[in-house]
């Protein structure tokens, strides 16, 4: 597109010679005004490459002109056309304004087109070096997130290889405790007992807690597991199936009703025991967010994207804060939770190529979606697959 030119002088005579004979020489569009209240109009919806504008005019004079062009078009390349008895407001409008020249009448049309070329020029440099400059602050900003990456990761990898060494020597104590079994066989004094069953429910307790605390470090960095198990085709409807039924045996989940719905029957290459675990860590949640009598709706389903199990509650549902924290390492906000249960179950999924999202809102309720990839079709030769119809 050529750059779009502004004269603008309240003498017809300047305003018919100079358009013409800029018409003539470039391939500027170029338009002429003998106000400077019309040209600013017409630049409401055209505004301007290039201004070249008169000093003295009556009603809005060159410079006040030039102040609101340059405050609607901050690019705008800026010319003043002064006599020769009026150049010390044209030097004061160079900083007033932004003024890129001024120029003498009578003007030389070769010069005068020299100078509205320089600036065009200019103006381009500027508008570039701005977009680069725009571009280098967001990478700035990308590299400022990755290191901040970074440092988290390494942070949570210390962590882990202190807890793996704590919770291996928390093992060894917790043997220890196993005493109060003998102290409750052979005291005489019932209380003393009760005190010692207390004491090994405690131990019982701390021993599934460390091992969660295994589970979620046991690999060497301390931060991901290397996920190398055997994976084999299954029928997931069947894991989650069983993982339901288990889960009704759960403390936490009396009195709430765990329903189990099937729309599909996919198969997918999976890990019983660790989908089980990732579909009981995703239902006790719900069932311990959820009041007495409630329902938690667990369905096993499939589309175009693969499996999927939907873990669905009408419980408390979580805030920004905390969903912007769940699956950190223990962050809990039950007094009885250790918070390993998202991570470990968010990296069963990841190790199984799948993806877990969460959608929840405050005294509505939790939905989470455990999505796995399709499974791959049998190669000949293979061990048969279970395609279990509906
Ligand atoms: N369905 C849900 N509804 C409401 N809040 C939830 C739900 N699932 C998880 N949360 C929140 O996320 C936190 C972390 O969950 P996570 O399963 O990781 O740990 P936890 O349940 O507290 O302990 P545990 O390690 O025993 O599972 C919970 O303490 C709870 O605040
Ligand atoms: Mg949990």
């Amino acid at each position: 597109m050529p750059p779009r030119v502004y004269v603008v002088d309240d003498d017809r005579l300047v305003t018919t010679s100079l358009s013409t004979a800029l018409q003539l020489e470039t391939d500027w569009a170029v338009t002429a005004y003998n106000s400077a209240v019309d040209a600013l109009a017409a630049m409401a919806t055209a505004p301007a490459d290039v201004v070249l504008s008169d000093l003295k005019m009556p009603g809005l004079d060159g410079i006040a002109f030039l102040k609101q062009v340059r405050a609607r078009t901050p690019t705008a390349v800026l010319l003043l056309l002064t006599g020769y008895a009026d150049k010390e407001s044209a030097v004061a409008a160079i900083n007033e304004v932004g003024l890129w020249q001024y120029v003498e009448k009578p003007w030389d049309t070769a010069d005068l087109i020299l100078k509205v070329r320089q600036g065009l020029e200019r103006r381009d440099l500027l508008i570039r070096v701005e977009a680069q400059n725009r571009e280098l602050a967001a990478r700035v900003a990308e590299l400022e997130v990755a290191r901040e990456q970074l440092l988290a990761s390494e942070r949570l990898a210390a962590v882990g290889r202190v807890m793996a060494g704590l919770a291996h020597e928390m093992g060894n104590q917790l043997g220890l405790i196993g005493y109060a079994e003998v102290i409750a066989e052979r005291t005489a004094d019932p209380d003393v007992a009760e005190f010692a069953r207390a004491i090994l429910r405690a131990q019982k307790r701390l021993g599934a807690m460390i091992a969660e605390i295994k589970d979620f470090v046991r690999s060497p960095d301390g931060h991901r597991g290397d996920g190398v198990y055997l994976r084999e085709v299954d029928d997931l409807a069947a894991v989650v199936e069983e993982a339901v039924a288990l889960l009704r045996f759960d403390r936490d989940a009396a009195g709430r009703t765990v329903e189990l719905s099937l729309r599909a029957r996919p198969v997918a290459q999976l890990h019983r025991g660790k989908i089980m675990q990732a579909v009981i860590n995703l239902a006790r949640n719900a069932v311990q967010a959820s009041p007495e009598g409630a329902v938690v709706n667990v369905t096993v389903d499939a589309d175009a994207e693969g499996p999927l199990v939907r873990v669905v509650d009408h419980g408390a549902g979580m805030t920004p804060e905390v969903l912007a924290r769940i699956g950190e390492p223990f962050f809990t906000t039950r007094s009885e939770g250790t918070g390993l249960g998202l991570g470990i179950t968010r990296r069963i999924v990841e190790e199984h190529g799948g993806t877990l999202r969460i959608a929840s809102q405050p005294g509505q309720g939790t939905e989470i979606a455990l999505r796995l990839p399709l499974a791959p079709p049998a190669s000949p030769g293979a061990a048969p697959v279970r395609t279990g119809g509906p």
